[in-house]
């Protein structure tokens, strides 16, 4: 790579980003910690806890407000809960954030705070920051907090001692006070103007053992880093590659964040496609799909906590190839476009690639050496009425599915079938589109019959994997009752 001179000049050095109310300034080695390990041994404010680690239990929990530096006057940034112990310090330029120790006013404690002290919803205490300020968040969004709210919000928070209902109880009985309200007393215009004065420009962090972490203002710099980068390593959220670092495998020398790239937040909503940038995060595209496609959604519901989809990305589960990305038959059974750019000499190359022609192989997908996913195309087809998203997984919640499935099956005026669109996850190498069934369905009627004909077909196109999360015998079972499933829901059980 040759870092050129003038980058280097150019670029801004130090993290920026408002800590409890105080703007506080990262660079060096320090920038590549965990925020949560940072927190802790850096700033001290060892009220974060880190406890699994790997983003699933909550205790490292932190409060992040954020709004990307294009399009920051455009819209004001919340506070929403993120795990502290799965994002880096530089991935925080920008941010103000909030821990724990920033809720007490005056000595007086937060509702959070109170609430749990009078229901009883602490014991060992290692978890209970967790909670605070996942309950936080939710008052900061909501003036009246119901049992099944608090629920949702606590998903991603776990407790081995206490017992879930005097938490569920706090929640209820918090009392949102104006005083506490951590927008109104952190995201100040005075501070959103100092903060976005200090965050100008492209982001260059060097480390001691020379590893860059690149986050320029604009897509025509990305491209030129990963052009001239050996082995360069795109970050979104990083709540995948987090969880990497934490078990030993620390970012490489080549580092390529998005987070600064106004582009790549937008959304186009248009009469046949939904358009997402690459920086969307998943909590975003959950609120986006609500109404052109109720469906997915939904389903996002059932995927990893709150916590994680606030920082998390669809470009990130679509790019991290793996077989049981929740989102992948989804894309695959709507025909979605992964859309990319590169550098191409001196100009920036664009390609648009179906998502049944992306997955390659295991982990291997189809992009060229360079190129950066920019956006993601949804078609919103006139059929997206019978799609039905299914997801098995061991819980409910914040799991891992065994299988994931799409299924759009719509019939002619006959009752016949006339089109159908089946995508799988968790039953071979990679995310599968299944054309062969399609074609075999079309023509007939869709009957519990025709299904189970069609999935005694799949055995031979399917090599699901035996691993902790089933066998090969379970997932293929677990594929003939999610076609069932469907035909039950969609067509009511038909004879
Ligand atoms: C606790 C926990 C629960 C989870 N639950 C689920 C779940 O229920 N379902 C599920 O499917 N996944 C789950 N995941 C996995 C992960 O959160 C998702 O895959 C997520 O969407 C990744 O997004 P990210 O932005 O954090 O990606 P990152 O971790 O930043 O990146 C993932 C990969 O994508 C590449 N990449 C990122 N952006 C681009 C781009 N623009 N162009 C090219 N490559 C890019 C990166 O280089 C990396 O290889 C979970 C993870 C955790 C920690
Ligand atoms: S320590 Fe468990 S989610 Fe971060
Ligand atoms: S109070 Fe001990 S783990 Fe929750």
């Amino acid at each position: 790579m040759t870092r050129g001179k003038r980058d280097l000049n150019r670029a801004r050095a130090q993290v920026s980003f408002f800590l409890n109310g105080t703007l506080t300034h990262v660079s060096g080695d320090d920038a590549f910690m965990t925020l949560a390990e940072w927190l802790r041994k850096r700033a001290m404010l060892t009220g974060t806890k880190i406890v699994c680690a790997e983003g699933d239990c909550g205790a490292c929990t932190v409060l992040r407000a954020f709004a990307p530096p294009g399009i920051a006057s455009k819209r004001k940034p919340t506070f929403i809960a993120v795990n502290s112990c799965v994002i880096t310090v530089a991935q925080m330029d920008g941010s103000h954030l909030v821990t724990v120790e920033g809720l007490k006013v005056d000595g007086e404690l937060a509702p959070a705070q109170t609430a749990m002290r009078a229901c009883h919803g602490s014991q060992c205490g290692y978890c209970t920051p967790g909670f605070v300020m996942a309950l936080t968040g939710v008052i900061e969004k909501y003036a009246v907090i119901d049992r099944k709210t608090a629920a949702n919000a606590l998903t991603g928070n776990l407790c081995r001692c206490t017992g879930y209902s005097p938490i569920l109880d706090a929640a209820e009985a918090m009392e949102p006070s104006a005083k506490h309200q951590l927008a109104g007393r952190y995201l100040t215009a005075a501070n959103i103007k100092k903060l976005r004065d200090n965050t100008k420009g492209n982001l260059l962090i060097v480390d001691s053992e020379a590893r860059i972490f690149k986050a320029p203002d604009n897509l025509a710099d990305a491209c030129r880093f990963m052009a001239q980068s050996s082995s360069p390593r795109i970050i979104g959220a990083a709540t995948d590659i987090g969880v990497q670092i934490n078990k030993g495998k620390p970012l490489g020398m080549y580092n390529l964040s998005l987070q600064n790239i106004a582009d790549l937040y937008g959304v186009h909503i248009g009469r046949s496609s939904i358009y997402i940038g690459a920086r969307v995060t998943l909590s975003d595209v959950r609120e986006i799909m609500k109404k052109p496609i109720p469906e997915f959604a939904k389903f996002l519901d059932l995927f990893a906590s709150p916590q994680i989809k606030n920082a998390a990305t669809l470009v990130g589960n679509i790019a991290n190839a793996s077989p049981i990305g929740d989102t992948l038959p989804f894309l695959l059974a709507t025909d979605s476009v992964i859309h990319t750019e590169r550098l191409v000499g001196r100009k920036l190359t664009h390609r648009a690639i179906p998502a049944t022609e992306f997955f390659l192989g295991y982990k291997n997908l189809a992009l060229k050496p360079g190129e950066i996913i920019t956006f993601v195309e949804i078609p919103r087809g006139k059929s997206a009425k019978n799609l039905r998203l299914y997801k098995v997984s061991q819980r409910k919640d914040l799991d891992i599915s065994a299988v994931s499935a799409a299924l759009m099956i719509n019939t002619a005026k006959s009752g016949d079938i006339e089109s159908a669109s089946i995508a799988l996850g968790g039953v071979a190498a990679t995310p599968v589109r299944l054309p062969k069934i399609e074609r075999f369905l079309i023509g007939k009627r869709p009957t519990s019959e025709h299904i189970t004909a069609a999935t005694q077909m799949l055995n031979d196109q399917l090599t699901p994997l035996s691993d902790a999360r089933g066998s090969d015998s379970f997932r293929r079972a677990l594929v003939h009752n999610i076609f069932n499933q469907y035909v039950h829901d969609v067509f009511g059980s038909p004879a």
